[in-house]
């Protein structure tokens, strides 16, 4: 299976000053981390870290081993140029791609490898978890409009499975027409095509703020 990192956000939400995939935990990279894991998969044959030409040095000397192990592609300004760029730079002999965010460093293998397997079956898989919230859809002002049924709510995760020439179909799509979208499946189903659900679980978190760093170092140290 061919893997995509997404690594090129700059992590404002984080603060730190660096591309927060760069910050330590337990001694090492989340970045570190993330390929751990995912090099952890026997499924996984190649992949691609997708960072910004700056970060690269530091990026690659911050996962020790896995450098000479991975595909360095140069990212785009948002995650889906990103993507995109990652997709032009694939093997030719790419069938089907995951696509991992560098920012999800908690994945537990079994689950990659259960994103690969139900690849087999489907043209497009998402890892997700239930919403255990109850969820608001709130207007401009600031007053609740609606609240979904619960039980239809899941929230998306990474790894996202995909045949790669729908995937590139679906990115070349979106930039004719100007779509612009946070995850890869958004694409998949703006054009109708279906999506599966895989179930995942809730320690796999995108590092996104101070207070997720807290959490994963309590989750690192399980491992
Ligand atoms: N990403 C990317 N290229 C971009 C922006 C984001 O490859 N131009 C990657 C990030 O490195 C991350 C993943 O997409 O692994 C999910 O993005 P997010 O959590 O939003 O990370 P950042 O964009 O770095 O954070 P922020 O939005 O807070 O700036
Ligand atoms: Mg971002």
């Amino acid at each position: 299976m061919h893997v995509l990192i997404p690594a090129a956000g700059s992590g404002s939400r984080m603060r730190a000053g660096k591309n927060k995939l760069l910050i330590e935990l337990e001694g090492e990279s989340l970045i570190y981390w993330t390929l751990k894991s995912v090099f952890s998969s026997s499924l996984v044959s190649w992949v691609g870290i997708i960072g910004q030409p700056n970060d690269k040095n530091e990026l690659l000397n911050s996962i020790k081993g896995f450098s000479s192990k991975v595909q360095w592609i140069n990212g785009g300004e948002t995650r889906q140029e990103s993507v995109f760029h990652g997709l032009n730079s694939l093997p030719s002999d790419a069938k089907k791609i995951l696509i991992h965010d560098g920012a999800r460093c908690l994945i537990e293998p079994s689950l990659i490898n259960k994103c690969a397997q139900e690849l087999e079956g489907n043209e497009a898989v998402v890892l997700a978890t239930k919403v255990t919230d109850t969820i608001k859809i709130v207007d401009d002002k600031g007053y609740i409009q609606e609240t979904p049924n619960r039980k239809n709510l899941w929230a998306a995760q990474t790894p996202q499975g995909f045949l790669v020439e729908r995937l590139r179909k679906a990115h070349l799509m979106a930039i004719e027409k100007n779509w612009i979208v946070t995850d890869d499946a958004s694409l998949f189903e703006i054009l109708n095509w279906q999506v599966k659900i895989i179930e995942g679980n809730s320690s796999n978190i995108k590092i996104t703020t101070p207070l997720d760093l807290k959490i994963a170092k309590l989750f690192l140290k399980d491992f």
